[in-house]
């Protein structure tokens, strides 16, 4: 049975596949609404979300199926102490696939191990968020008719931001693609994705401060929110979240064709004057996520013959 816990669990054919899909579904969205008529998502939720949760609760109940699940650790058994491996068994017998977000980094993967449902990694802590990816390889497919030839600045908390991680890991797989990693010193990208990722395959890097130097260089613009959440002292995230915030200033020698993404939630990172700028896209992005999420429950379902 696939699961779906790391980005490059699935290959470059696989990612093509769904992206495929996921175009093919939204070209011709009441085609699939019978899809998975019968089956049944469990979105096991032990960290606060609302566009990855209702994406793929809209997703598996656009294509005719059902959702079940918890949306916060308070409202499972683990505030009783109940492990991951059993509740993964339990909802096993309940449903045909589970969704898991989890503050731990690795929780999905335990799940997988013990069930024999295609298992989600919704978002492990600090480490994966692969969906998210999906998501953001479907947007810049759409928007730039390609995946390769890019140059992708990615700027904010580098250090805890799991989509980064993620993002990083998948797009090292394309032809000529380069990335500009901004952040402040202190959540710079964690040394095992540079070693182990961007110099492991000679992919072309460079780790700044300032994002005005390098905007007139990308072609895509990540924007990240400082991850309050895993952060150990209060005192060092009010210090750095407002480290960047993107306006129509910092835009001025940007690209006219520049994509401007962000998984959202943002928080102060990006001003509300950029919203309106043609290079915005991450609102059509979180939409992007429930064509991308459909196209990945059939997969993995094997619903998609
Ligand atoms: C991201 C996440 O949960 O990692 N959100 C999302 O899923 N769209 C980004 C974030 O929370 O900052």
């Amino acid at each position: 049975m696939k699961d779906l816990i790391d980005p490059i669990d699935l290959s470059v054919e696989d990612v093509d596949t769904i992206l495929k899909l996921a175009g093919k579904i939204m070209a011709d969205r009441p085609a699939y609404a019978h899809v998975c008529d019968g089956k049944k998502l469990a979105t096991l939720f032990y960290e606060p979300s609302t566009r990855t949760r209702l994406s793929f609760e809209a997703a598996m109940l656009e294509l005719g199926g059902s959702i079940l699940g918890f949306h916060s650790a308070d409202s499972s058994s683990a505030t009783k102490g109940e492990s991951i491996a059993d509740t993964a068994r339990i909802v096993e017998k309940y449903a045909d696939i589970i969704a898991m977000r989890h503050p731990k980094e690795g929780a999905p993967l335990v799940a997988a191990m013990h069930v024999d449902i295609p298992v989600i990694n919704a978002g492990d802590g600090g480490h994966n968020h692969p969906t998210q990816t999906l998501t953001d390889l479907l947007t810049i497919h759409e928007t730039m008719h390609r995946l390769d030839n890019v140059t992708v600045g990615l700027c904010g908390d580098l250090k805890f931001g799991r989509t980064v991680h993620s993002l990083i890991k998948a797009m090292s797989r394309y032809e000529n693609v380069r990335f500009v990693l901004i952040s402040p010193d202190e959540l710079r990208i964690p040394d095992y994705i540079k070693e182990e990722v961007l110099l492991a395959n000679n992919i072309p890097f460079e780790e700044v401060e300032q994002m005005e130097d390098v905007m007139p260089s990308l072609d895509i613009l990540y924007m990240t929110r400082v991850q309050r959440e895993r952060f150990f002292n209060e005192a060092d995230y009010i210090r750095l979240k407002d480290s960047y915030i993107l306006d129509h200033t910092k835009l001025l020698n940007a690209k006219e064709d520049l994509k401007i993404m962000h998984p959202l939630p943002r928080v102060n990172e990006i001003a509300k004057e950029v919203d309106n700028d043609p290079r915005a896209v991450y609102f059509k992005q979180a939409e992007y996520g429930k064509f991308v999420r459909m196209a990945l429950i059939m997969w993995l379902l094997g619903l998609d013959k």
